[in-house]
């Protein structure tokens, strides 16, 4: 079972406060929210990448369209320790894909080959992963590209049943799903609403996102690990906005569930770390 990255969410500070809880329930990876792969220096890049080891897999993703910049940054996180890494083919917001980034990369099979040749080359076979969606607009998309994706070692391909035009709206199409696992070479990893259970449950390869950081809201620990993660995130930011915003973040997965319900509405208008405290 792979946590999947949730950008704002599944941080650094986030893996490394939750990391006990992570592996305790069944996660043996977590592969992190995207960083650029654009040439030169990225403090969020690099902020997101440092840090110590953890009880589980890490594997940076990358999201860009340019073969040479993706070199240099694979060839970084080789050297800092990272054996795997992951491309994202997926994220559906227009104004990244309109310029052939995320999920852009299914409209541009010539730029996605290169990605993945040099992706494989840098990290070697069974080391470079792809995570997409089923297409831009349509669900065949990606169906039609599996000769591309075939042609390349690839560790996995997670893939998240919907089209980029259907963002987190309507149904997944597992029968596309299904479709897409029977043409792949390599493994494929189920993502998109799949449930969470500790342990991973019995449904093969899978991805979980948002049923997992709900779920978080229902621990008995939680008070204890939320203060953990208020403190990190002080330490990380140094001054109490962004700390307010990743808090709020977290907690409005668990604005609908009976225990956390009435303390959402106060959460949401929290203005400072002590009254942020005193709510939770
Ligand atoms: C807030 C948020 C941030 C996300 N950030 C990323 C990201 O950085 N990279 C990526 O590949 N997918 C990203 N996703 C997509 C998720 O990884 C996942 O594919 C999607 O949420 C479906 O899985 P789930 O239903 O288990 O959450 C994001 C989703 C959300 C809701």
């Amino acid at each position: 079972m792979i946590l999947a990255p949730l950008r704002g969410v599944t941080t650094r500070c986030f893996r490394e406060t939750f990391a006990e809880v992570i592996r305790g329930v069944g996660f043996t990876e977590a592969v992190t929210p995207f960083v650029s792969a654009l040439p030169g220096r990225d403090p969020l890049r690099e902020r997101e990448l440092s840090g110590g080891p953890l009880p589980f897999r890490v594997t940076p993703q990358f999201i860009g369209k340019d073969p040479a910049a993706l070199r240099g940054c694979l060839e970084k996180v080789k050297e800092a320790g990272f054996d795997t890494a992951d491309l994202n083919c997926g994220c559906p917001f227009p104004m990244v894909r309109s310029k052939g980034r995320g999920s852009g990369l299914l409209r541009t099979p010539r730029v996605l080959r290169i990605m993945l040749e040099t992706g494989c080359g840098v990290m070697g076979a069974g080391r470079f992963s792809v995570k997409t969606r089923l297409g831009v607009d349509r669900a065949d998309e990606l169906l039609d590209l599996m000769p591309v994706l075939n042609d390349f070692p690839l560790r996995f391909l997670a893939v998240h049943p919907r089209t980029a035009r259907q963002m987190y709206g309507g149904e997944c199409d597992i029968a596309m799903f299904e479709r897409v696992a029977a043409a792949a070479k390599m493994p494929v990893v189920r993502n998109g609403d799949v449930p969470f259970e500790p342990g991973g449950g019995s449904c093969g390869n899978v991805m979980v996102g948002r049923s997992f950081i709900r779920y978080l809201g229902s621990r008995a620990d939680i008070g204890a690990l939320l203060e953990r993660y208020i403190s990190a995130s002080l330490a990380e930011f140094g001054g109490e906005r962004p700390v307010l915003g990743r808090l709020k973040e977290l907690i409005s997965y668990w604005r609908d569930s009976p225990g956390w319900r009435r303390r959402w509405d106060a959460v949401k208008i929290c203005r400072s770390v002590v009254e942020l405290r005193s709510v939770i």
